[in-house]
Parts: C-alpha cells; sequence; structure tokens
C-alpha cells in the first residue's frame, strides 16, 4: 500500500513577552527605521527565564491536536527540529513526549537550524511513505534568543522564539499530487560552514555559551539564488508552475529575500504568506508559525497547493509542495 501524508492539524505559540524594535534601539546602536527597512521586523517574542524550548513546543502541539481532534495517544512519531534543545540531550522530542504524555510515540530530534522544518518534513513524510508511522507529531520550535549576543547589531536584532506543529496522517492516495505532502527537495553546502554558526561548543553554563556569528550579506547573496533553485526543483518535479501555487509560505527570515524570491518568481504579494514583522527569524519555528497564522485567518484553506522554503546554516537549504 503507498501512503501519502495528509496534514491534520497546525498549531502555533509565541511566549508572550515582546521585544520591539524601539526597545532594542535603547541598548544598541540601531533604530526601528533601519531595521523595519532592511529586514521587515517590527518586534520579537522572547521566552521567559525557565521557559524551554520543549514548552513552546508542547503548546504548539497542544493546538495542533486540537485542530486535528485527535490525542497524544493516536501519535506515532514526534520529530522536533530544533537548534536550540533543552539539553545537548536527551531530544527535546522526548520531553516533549512526556509532557504530551504520548506514551505509544517514539521521539527525535533533527538540526538543520533555519532549514529545521523542509528537512524535518522530509524526515515525518518518508516514515509515513514507507509506512513507518501512520501519525507524525512535527514541530519546529526554537529559543534562538539564547544564542544571542545582545551587543552585536547585525545578529541580534533578527531573531525571535516561538514553535510550530503539524500533524501528519497517513492516508492511502490514487493519484500522488491529489493531497498532502507532494515531494521535499533538500540540499546543502558545507563549504558555508563558518557563514553562520554558533562560535563555542555546547555548553549548559550561560556565562560561557557560544553565540551566533553571521557573514550577514554572504547568507543575503545566496539566499535569493539558493531559494530559487529549490524551489524550480519543486515546480518542475511536478510540471508546475508558480502561477499554480495558491500560497507561497517561505521561511521568515528577512522580509528582503521574500521579495526577491517572488520578484524571480513573479508569484503575486497577494499569495504571500508574511509574518516576520510579528516574531522575526524564529528558524525552525518560523514556516509553522507562517502557516498556522494563514490557517487561522482562513487564507489556507482545504486543498490549496501550498509551497514552502527555507535556507539556513549549513548552509542548507530546501523545499516542499504541500496540497492542504
Ligand atoms: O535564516 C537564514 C539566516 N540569516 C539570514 O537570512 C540573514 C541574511 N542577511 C541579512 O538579512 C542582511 O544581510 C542583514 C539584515 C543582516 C544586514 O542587512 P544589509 O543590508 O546586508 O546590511 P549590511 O550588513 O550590508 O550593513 C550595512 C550597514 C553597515 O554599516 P557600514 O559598514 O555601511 O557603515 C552595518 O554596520 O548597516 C550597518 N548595520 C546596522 N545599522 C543599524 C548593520 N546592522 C545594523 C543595525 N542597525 N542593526
Amino acid at each position: 500500500m503507498a501512503y501519502i501524508s495528509e496534514v491534520m492539524g497546525c498549531g502555533g505559540y509565541l511566549p508572550a513577552k515582546i521585544l520591539t524594535n524601539q526597545e532594542l534601539a535603547q541598548t544598541l546602536d540601531t533604530t526601528d527605521e533601519w531595521i523595519v527597512e532592511r529586514t521587515g521586523i517590527h518586534r520579537r517574542h522572547i521566552a521567559d527565564n525557565g521557559q524551554l524550548t520543549s514548552d513552546l513546543a508542547v503548546q504548539a502541539a497542544k493546538q495542533a491536536l486540537e485542530q486535528a481532534d485527535l490525542s497524544a495517544d493516536d501519535i506515532d512519531c514526534i520529530i522536533v527540529a530544533t537548534t536550540t534543545p533543552d539539553h545537548p540531550f536527551p531530544a527535546t522530542a522526548a520531553r516533549v513526549q512526556s509532557k504530551l504524555g504520548a506514551s505509544k510515540a517514539f521521539a527525535f530530534d533533527i538540526q538543520a537550524v533555519c532549514s529545521g522544518f523542509v528537512y524535518g518534513l522530509a524526515v515525518a513524510d518518508n516514515f509515513i511513505r514507507t509506512g513507518q508511522a501512520k501519525i507524525v507529531l512535527f514541530i519546529g520550535a526554537e529559543t534562538m534568543s539564547r544564542l544571542l549576543d545582545w551587543h552585536d547589531r547585525r545578529t541580534c536584532i533578527l531573531f525571535g522564539d516561538g514553535a510550530g506543529a503539524l500533524l501528519l496522517k497517513a492516508s492511502s492516495s490514487p493519484s500522488s499530487l491529489s493531497s498532502g505532502v507532494l515531494s521535499t527537495h533538500l540540499f546543502s553546502d558545507g563549504h558555508h560552514y563558518d557563514a553562520l554558526y554558533v562560535d563555542d561548543t555546547i555548553r549548559i553554563d550561560a556565562l560561557s555559551r557560544g553565540v551566533i556569528r553571521m557573514q550577514g550579506r554572504e547568507i543575503f547573496k545566496s539566499a535569493v539564488e539558493k531559494i530559487g533553485q529549490a524551489v524550480q526543483k519543486a515546480l518542475d518535479n511536478h510540471k508546475l508552475t508558480a502561477n499554480d501555487i495558491d500560497w507561497f509560505v517561505p521561511h521568515q527570515a528577512n522580509q528582503r529575500i521574500i521579495m526577491g524570491v517572488c520578484e524571480r518568481f513573479s508569484i503575486p504579494v497577494e499569495k504571500m504568506v508574511l509574518t516576520i514583522a510579528e516574531h522575526a527569524n524564529t528558524s525552525a519555528a518560523s514556516i509553522p508559525l507562517a502557516l498556522n497564522t494563514a490557517v487561522q485567518d482562513g487564507r489556507i484553506q482545504k486543498g490549496h497547493l501550498v509551497l514552502i522554503e527555507a535556507m539556513g546554516g549549513g548552509l542548507t537549504w530546501g523545499s516542499s509542495l504541500i496540497r492542504w
């Protein structure tokens, strides 16, 4: 029997505490105008002390379970895409499993930084396609604020905390284009390892933790080209054009990168789901947060064709087409 991964529900969670550009400008040599013009970001949400990545993940997961009308007992597999696990090990997914009480699931993390959601979706989809899991809870969750050097204006303005979740279910499908995850396309190039990285090994000691270092301009230049390659591959794979897409839900890293991709493929701005203003770059959480926003406000509906893409540290990049 051939299976496809159908989307049953989604959820999102942003911590209550908001840090605006204006607040940042009080302690940093920057301005609201610069940040908005160069990135599209207006504010970011910051996890409280003691609020861990797994806490954010569980909130998003509960919302997805509710939307899908499923219980924790139904879940076979939990995958958390994160760069900011609660601890170096065990996997944050194991903690999510315990907090949800999803006793029959197996659980693990994947790490592909800002591409984590596309990479994790590929993993989840393959578990379902091969019949190894029937219901997969897949979460992108991050507390990026804990990896920031708050004195570095080139990086600390860009990131925020949050989580988004998808529930995928195996269903048999007569045609590969009818519904669910149609395909995923993954790429990486380790030659650019140093373009975006954390400058220390993992330590729990907050006084000596590593922080994000980024060659912003280099990443920016690569982004439109590499994302373009991933988007083209997804479209070509199904003999589609950008006109066939109902919604373009990109990784929310920089509004100018997103606009560049839209221009390259002549995707009208009305089809673009943009949430970066509200939560900045939440790494693996940004796509599911945007998906959840567009589902909640009624834009994405059953049967719609959704294109997602991401690029991040590694470098890693990728895309996927999902028939909602
Ligand atoms: O998820 C994937 C990971 N990351 C990304 O996708 C990020 C990709 N890169 C970017 O988004 C952009 O490169 C940034 C937003 C990081 C920077 O924007 P930019 O237009 O590429 O600016 P820049 O680095 O070329 O810097 C221009 C100027 C510099 O001043 P000088 O040297 O021209 O005098 C910077 O020092 O802007 C200055 N600058 C700032 N000024 C005010 C850099 N950061 C700031 C700031 N506020 N926060």
